[in-house]
């Protein structure tokens, strides 16, 4: 392939240098092959296989029942759909937290078995031997604090989390270790904009957002989110792009329509 044809593809290094030029980041999700191709041809930076499949793509109540091999099977799908951007992989719960052996041959397979640039685990200073054990292999960590989704059970409720003295100063504590440790990034989920802004200046490593204001490196939305495809989920810091629930229902009902009326097949539609 000639120079000139050659994609540019996004490392860490690339977010790391985007950081350093005060150019914006922008991440969302996605689970399968045919949605990875539409963000990669539209140049999205990361694309996060997250553990939010558990919601989104199977139906469950929170984040927890998915397993190791289902993200597996998401994050392969993804990959063979994309030529440029980073892809990153949610550890899934109950695969890193008890033992670091356990997380390094957690993310070890979701290298191997999947083609993935880089793995996400949620929590600091509880899960640091983890993320130390993982990067020691060579394999790039981003963190997760704020809102972790795989501790709301402890949490009780989905409200904005450290908005109290101890829990803002816990997380910025969290995320300097998260980068001493080595991440190259750290997503920080449903915080207050001004501790966001504080963290995202005090550390090296790109901050990305999810309700956490505008005074961050990057943003990150769940796909299905922003698209309108969910509709039971309507957060402050969600913004939809479009309807797509209804539109798709729209399209189906004009199919079921036309299937019925015999209008489809129509003579060109047939061989
Ligand atoms: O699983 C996920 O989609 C996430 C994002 C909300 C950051 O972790």
């Amino acid at each position: 392939m000639s120079l000139s044809k050659q994609v540019r593809k996004v490392t860490t290094h690339v977010l790391s240098e985007m950081k350093l030029r005060g150019e914006k980041i922008a991440m969302l999700t996605a689970y399968d092959y045919s949605m990875a191709r539409i963000l990669d041809e539209a140049k999205i930076d990361v694309i996060l296989v997250g553990d939010s499949a558990s919601n989104v793509m199977a139906g469950f109540e929170s984040t927890l029942p998915i397993t190791l091999d289902a993200m597996i099977y998401h994050a392969s799908s993804v990959v063979r759909a994309v030529k440029r951007a980073l892809v990153v992989v949610d550890l899934p719960f109950g695969t890193y937290q008890g033992d670091s052996k356990e997380a390094i041959v957690s993310a070890i397979r979701i290298m191997k078995e999947t083609g993935a640039h880089a793995v996400k685990l949620e929590g600091g200073r509880v899960v640091i031997g983890s993320v130390k054990r993982i990067l020691s292999t060579g394999i790039p960590v981003m963190g997760h604090l704020g809102l972790t989704p795989q501790s709301i059970y402890k949490f009780g409720t989905y409200v904005v989390r450290a908005t109290e003295k101890d829990e803002a100063g816990k997380l910025v504590e969290d995320a300097h270790l998260l980068e001493k440790a080595g991440c190259f990034a750290i997503v920080l989920e449903k915080i207050p904009a001004s501790l966001a802004a504080k963290v995202a200046k005090e550390v090296k490593i790109p901050i990305i957002g999810i309700g956490a204001g505008s005074e961050v490196d990057g943003q990150v939305l769940v796909i299905h989110d922003m698209l309108g495809i969910t509709q039971d989920f309507s957060p402050r810091f969600l913004r939809r792009y479009h309807n797509l629930f209804q539109e798709i229902k729209d399209a189906v009902q004009s199919y079921i329509n036309d299937v019925r009326t015999i209008d489809f097949p129509n003579k060109k539609e047939q061989y």
